[in-house]
């Protein structure tokens, strides 16, 4: 198959663009190259004959046109966004410009070019996105494809508009959409900005080791290149018009996850004395900070046969291990603007 991958320069994309090229698909990268992205996710598949790269913007229709008449893609898989919450509550505008405002230009776009092509039902269009649109858990019980959208950051409120568009285009002009909805991603490529890899290089680096209010949120975490299976998965076998819930059955407390990966530190880069646990510091809370995510992954499971491959005790040692090994990769993009700053605390 040939895939047009959006946000194939960022973690997920990333991830999906080397496995899909190692299983033998072509992939063209649309990316617009962000402060999150980093072409060298993808520098292990570069000079490959099946990998192109096409610098754009998804809010830009022309270049989208462009880019489907020259490369002819059977299917888009689509995740280029603004990923960051704590960014979405500084500056919501970029997230309602890329997430909803792109999304539709892409949807256009892919609904012209499958047009011209006389409508093929084998043509995808893959909607990505994230299990933050059901809004917030109790203690209990799990986020299914019924649950209605409930989404309470500006992050979250763009993607459930995103999702809501790619069902609409389904529903309203018949255009095969797919769409999935993950947990909290983890592993290596992870940009710097994110709670795993804040902990494992402020651990490193002697910092503290903050946590947002008093660590009890939980998210439910997936190995990446287990997303990336689930979504080729999806992308080859799912049924059109049909979301697809995708997570990892690893609830964890952020305070959990955190002394969890301190426990794997101590283990292989002991400090000369004491834990890196006794770095942690609890900080001022997240405005709207969602108590609780979990998936239930019974659908995809079920009808699709997937599961994640590694439990998130061995993820996390393999992420360490992969920060521990790729100074050159993270330590650069420390320097990106807001890397290593607290963002998101305007209430
Ligand atoms: N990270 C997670 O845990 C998680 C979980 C579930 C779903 N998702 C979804 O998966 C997708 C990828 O997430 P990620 O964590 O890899 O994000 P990321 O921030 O690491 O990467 C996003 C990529 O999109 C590109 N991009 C941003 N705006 C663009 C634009 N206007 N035009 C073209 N490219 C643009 C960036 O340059 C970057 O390469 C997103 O849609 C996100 O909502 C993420």
């Amino acid at each position: 198959m040939k895939l047009l991958v959006t946000g194939g320069a960022g973690f997920i994309g990333s991830a999906v663009v080397r496995l899909a090229v190692g299983r033998g698909h072509s992939v063209v990268n649309l990316d617009a190259l962000t402060y999150a992205a980093c072409l060298d996710n993808v520098a292990s598949v570069a000079d490959s004959p099946l990998y192109a790269f096409e610098h754009a913007d998804i809010r830009d229709r022309a270049a989208l046109d462009r880019i489907f008449a020259a490369h002819q893609p059977d299917a888009v898989m689509h995740l280029a966004a603004e990923s960051h919450v704590d960014r979405s509550i500084d500056g919501p505008g970029d997230f309602i410009s890329t997430n909803v405002t792109g999304t539709y230009e892409l949807l256009e776009a892919a609904r012209a070019y499958w047009d011209a092509n006389g409508r093929p039902d084998s043509f995808r269009f893959h909607h990505i996105s994230t299990d933050e649109v059901f809004g917030s858990l109790g203690a209990t019980g799990q986020f299914t494809e019924e649950t209605p959208y409930d989404p309470r950051s500006p992050y979250s409120a763009s993607k459930a508009a995103s999702d809501h568009l790619a069902q609409a285009w389904h529903h309203t002009y018949g255009l095969p959409v797919v769409l999935t909805n993950c947990s909290n991603n983890y592993g290596p490529f992870h940009f710097p900005e994110k709670l795993i890899p804040v902990i494992i290089l402020n651990a490193l680096a002697g910092k503290p080791l903050p946590i947002y209010g008093d660590g009890s949120n939980v998210r439910d975490w997936l190995y990446v290149e287990d997303h990336a299976d689930a979504l080729l998965l999806v992308l080859t076998r799912g049924a059109v018009g049909r979301s697809y819930n995708i997570g990892g059955e690893n609830e964890r407390s952020n305070l959990e996850l955190v002394r969890t990966l301190c426990a794997i530190l101590d283990d292989k880069r002991p400090k000369p004395q004491g834990s890196y646990a006794d770095q942690i510091t609890f900080v001022t809370d997240r405005p709207g900070h969602d108590a609780r995510y979990a998936i239930d992954p019974a659908r995809i499971r079920n009808e699709l046969g997937w599961r994640p491959s590694v439990t998130v005790e061995e993820g996390l040692a393999r992420t360490v291990d992969w920060y521990l090994a790729n100074e050159n990769w993270w330590r650069p993009l420390q320097e990106r603007h807001g890397v290593g700053q607290r963002l998101g605390v305007r209430a």
